[in-house]
């Protein structure tokens, strides 16, 4: 009998295309607001300096290339599931340094096969937004060391307006494949009690939500959540144990 191996349509291969044609340059700073043109940057993260950073749905690379060039790192690992994201990132990338690793992987296979590997996680609009949470955070939170920080920037509300959702669950929102062919895709958008819910069930500890506002006009008005959250330290005595650096406050734009 003849197997017949069927595969789901990359429902990615659109996302960042005209940009990388024109612009392969890596950015001079990142930025965690939807609009991605305003509001903190990568001091978000803390000092990540000598350390092990993840970025969870990384894209083209854009924000794991900045910190690995800009920010002294010991490495980012940039991972993201979609063939053609991850070829646009070894495309863009790929030459730049041997501090950043581009990872073609699902995040949550990923970080069980990494346990206490990171000192810093974050998803910028990434896979936290397009996966399962009850399933991602707790892979986050066991492939971080003790103290570990993990940063989510994901929508506040729906582009629409609507409210975000008041338990975890998705929606269904229009995606195209590769031809263009109409599909959909898995988005969570949740609030932010839900969030710190999850985020508690995950083992993660000191939960804080900042709302970043969206610009007052254009295409891309919708607020950011900010969510971050640390693995807690189950062993303060621990041998192994480095000290967290403080991670400042972030205000609005
Ligand atoms: C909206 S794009 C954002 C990409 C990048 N963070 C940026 O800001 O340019 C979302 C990315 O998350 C990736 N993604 C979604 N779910 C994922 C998962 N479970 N594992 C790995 N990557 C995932 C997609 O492939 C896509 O490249």
């Amino acid at each position: 009998m003849r197997r017949v191996t069927t595969t789901s349509p990359d429902l990615w291969h659109h996302y960042g295309r005209t940009r990388a044609t024109a612009d392969r340059t890596v950015p001079e700073r990142i930025h965690w607001t939807w609009g991605q043109d305003s509001g903190p940057g990568a001091e978000v993260l803390g000092d990540i300096t000598g350390r092990c950073v993840g970025d969870l749905g990384a894209g083209a690379g854009r924000h794991a290339a900045h910190l690995a060039v800009h920010h002294d790192p010991a490495r980012v690992d940039a991972v993201d599931a979609s063939a053609a994201q991850y070829a646009m990132a070894v495309d863009l990338y790929g030459h730049l340094t041997s501090r950043l690793r581009l990872v073609h992987a699902d995040v949550t296979a990923h970080l069980r096969a990494k346990e206490s590997r990171y000192d810093v996680l974050y998803s910028l609009f990434g896979a936290a937004d397009f996966t399962d949470p009850r399933a991602l955070l707790p892979a986050a939170a066991a492939a971080l060391r003790l103290g570990g920080l993990l940063v989510i920037a994901t929508l506040a509300h729906y582009p629409s307006g609507e409210a975000a959702e008041a338990d975890v669950v998705h929606a269904d929102i229009p995606a195209k494949g590769p031809d263009g062919e109409p599909a959909t895709m898995r988005r969570w958008v949740l609030q932010e009690h839900v969030w710190t819910k999850v985020c508690d069930e995950a083992g993660l500890t000191r939960v804080s939500i900042d709302v970043l506002p969206g610009p007052g006009s254009g295409p891309r008005l919708a607020d950011t959540l900010l969510v971050r959250a640390y693995r807690s330290r189950a062993r303060e005595d621990s041998p192994t144990h480095r000290p967290e650096r403080e991670i400042p406050r972030v205000r609005g734009t």
